[in-house]
């Protein structure tokens, strides 16, 4: 039998995992949780349920931060346990395919293809795709043959703002800034206007209800704590509040993508005008925010079915279309 063949998203928040044998995408909490600084006692999205809730003795942790890898250790062991469990227990040789940042360091991207190596997941094959290329082929477009493609992936700690022409990139942004901080802003203007306390979870809760909520007109009921009592207490929450705390998180991202329009070269502008901007990730979907960067821009905006996956869609376009394999190198020896 053919080797199996794996295409990697490796996010902040979600780990998103395409496998060739049954052409499915796997996704879960890119998070690991240890007990005693030295078992492991949880991985995945039963380690996120232990999350702000765990006992001091089981610390629950990202190993990817800001788009890269930044706990090596951890990251290792959480990719082979996801890697054996789509494997059955049975890990066979495979090749890889991983998505990378393209606005990083040699060694922050040449960490990605380390990561798969040492991690003792049987890899034979390792090859690397620029992410923003992935994500265009996963929302279907023809980024061969297309010049002047925008597309703004909105994620947990990242954006990642890209222009692709005819396969490649030509220019792109990665910024801290994604649903994380928007919860952080959730967060801080429910401490300010109610001196409520309350946890990420729940602001990532408000963050993702808040459209339905806004349609319903009702506000978020939260639980936290009261600064002052100390008590936990529920509290009723206006979306306006929440909509308002939004805007300049939302600024910082419709600005950037400015800045990257400016430096575009005009001849790529054509077609970025007659197409849009394409977003994607996870946090593209939270309420107002396209329609804040169409009036900020100018430009229309495309939001897409399942902006979570959009990379891991790409990643399995490039596994299996012949047609496509040129967008991913390996870099294999490179800056050593
Ligand atoms: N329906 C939704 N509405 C709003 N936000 C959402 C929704 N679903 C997920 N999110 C947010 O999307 C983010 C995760 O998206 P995604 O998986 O694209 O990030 P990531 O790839 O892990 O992060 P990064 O790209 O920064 O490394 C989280 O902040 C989450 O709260
Ligand atoms: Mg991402």
């Amino acid at each position: 039998m053919a080797n199996n063949i794996f295409g990697i998203d490796l996010g902040t928040n979600n780990i998103k995992i395409y496998k060739r044998a049954d052409d499915s995408i796997f996704v879960e909490k890119n998070m690991i949780a240890i007990e005693n600084k030295k078992n492991y006692f949880a991985y995945g999205d039963s380690a996120f349920e232990m999350y702000e809730k765990a006992p001091g003795n089981i610390v629950a942790s990202y190993p990817v931060s800001n788009g890269v890898i930044a706990d090596i250790k951890n990251m290792e062991s959480l990719l082979k346990y996801f890697i054996n469990d789509l494997s059955d227990g049975n890990l066979k040789q495979a090749d890889f395919y991983v998505a990378v940042p393209t606005d990083v360091t040699e060694v922050e991207k040449r960490a990605f293809y380390d990561l798969i190596k040492d991690a003792n997941i049987k890899a034979k094959k390792i090859m690397v795709v620029e992410k923003a290329v992935a994500d265009g082929l996963g929302l279907d477009i023809d980024v061969k043959n297309s010049q002047g493609v925008l597309i703004v992936n909105v994620g947990y700690d990242t954006t990642e703002i890209s222009i692709l022409s005819l396969g490649g990139i030509v220019l792109s942004r990665l910024i801290k800034m994604g649903g994380l901080k928007f919860d952080e802003a959730i967060r801080t203007s429910i401490r300010n206007e109610f001196g409520l306390l309350v946890g990420g979870k729940t602001a990532e809760k408000v963050k993702i209800n808040l459209r339905e909520l806004e349609k319903a007109n009702k506000p978020a009921v939260v639980y936290g704590r009261d600064i002052v009592s100390g008590l936990p207490v529920e509290r009723e929450i206006p979306t306006e509040l929440v909509n308002n705390a939004l805007v300049e998180p939302f600024n910082t991202i419709i600005d950037n993508v400015k800045v990257i329009l400016e430096r575009t070269p005009p001849e790529l502008g054509a077609d970025i005008y007659r197409h849009g901007i394409y977003l994607t990730g996870g946090a593209s979907q939270v309420n107002r925010l396209a329609s804040l960067i169409q009036t900020g821009t100018g430009l229309k905006v495309n939001l897409c079915e399942s902006p979570i996956e959009t990379v891991a869609k790409g990643l399995a376009r490039v596994i299996k279309d012949d047609n496509y394999k040129s967008v991913a190198y390996s870099i294999e020896g490179m800056g050593r």
